[in-house]
């Protein structure tokens, strides 16, 4: 049976069913990109970590051929839920995980891996990378949005990121014990482990050594969950690459 989408309790976003952080509920000026293009794309176009489908169902909306994958089968079966009948022959979902998860060479024209990475290590995040960029036709592109380490309850920890990096770690972000940061009372079982926030530098590096050309590579803010909050500035770090 479906689950439930669970109820929002931070304005803008819904948390996920595998506490995997929270899907947010606007499109971000990478995902937006990523519609944009998938919307001309003659090939089909992949979604990974797509949650309850934020991106790919406006995707599905603008005429693309979408491969929604992600890690958790409750967020697949809603999404095919939210799906409008009219759309679902365009849709193909995969329950799945990175970095195992292995697409056929040159499938999409676009991938789009939104705030997903940060739950890798280096090493998976760079296996990732690759992977994706197999996965692609030549000239195809990758979106990528990850969280930085100024957002998030281990933004407490930004000053050590920000040391890290003058030191040149190549993953500064790093954070070893997740269950440190999780709120007071909160258990840490069913919570990732670690944490690896990056910034766009960092995602700029791994693409490059991939093989990418990289088009963009840039800080977001996020969005105010609160009224009267101060917005988040550099929340998330945002690319879009190219298979040269
Ligand atoms: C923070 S949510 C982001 C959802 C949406 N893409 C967005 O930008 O709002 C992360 C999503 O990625 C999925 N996920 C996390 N790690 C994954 C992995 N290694 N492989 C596949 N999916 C993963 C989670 O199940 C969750 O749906």
């Amino acid at each position: 049976m479906t689950p439930p989408i669970p109820k929002s309790f931070v304005k803008g976003f819904v948390p996920t069913l595998n506490n995997r952080g929270f899907m947010a509920e606007t499109l971000d000026e990478i995902s937006k990109s990523f519609v944009a293009y998938a919307a001309q794309a003659d090939r089909p176009v992949l979604d990974i970590g797509c949650a309850y489908g934020v991106a790919t169902l406006p995707a599905l909306a603008a005429g693309a051929r979408v491969v929604a994958c992600d890690m958790e089968q409750g967020h697949i079966d809603i999404l095919m839920e939210k799906t409008p009948p009219a759309e679902r022959a365009r849709l193909e979902c995969r329950v799945a995980s990175l970095p195992e998860v292995d697409f056929p060479h040159e499938t999409f024209n676009a991938i789009l891996c939104s705030r997903l990475l940060h739950f890798l290590s280096g090493a998976d995040i760079e296996t990732s990378i690759s992977k994706m960029r197999d996965w692609l036709a030549p000239g195809g592109k990758a979106f990528l949005i990850a969280d930085t380490p100024y957002t998030g309850p281990w933004k407490s920890n930004a000053a050590v990121y920000e040391e890290k990096k003058r030191q040149g770690d190549t993953w500064p972000g790093l954070i070893d014990r997740f269950a440190d940061f999780l709120p007071p009372g909160a258990a840490a079982i069913g919570h990732p482990e670690f944490l690896n926030p990056l910034d766009p530098d960092i995602l700029r590096t791994v693409c490059r050594n991939a093989g990418f050309a990289v088009e963009k590579a840039v800080f977001l803010d996020g969005l105010v969950s609160r009224p009267g909050a101060a917005k988040p500035e550099k929340a998330h770090a945002g690319l879009i690459a190219v298979k040269k």
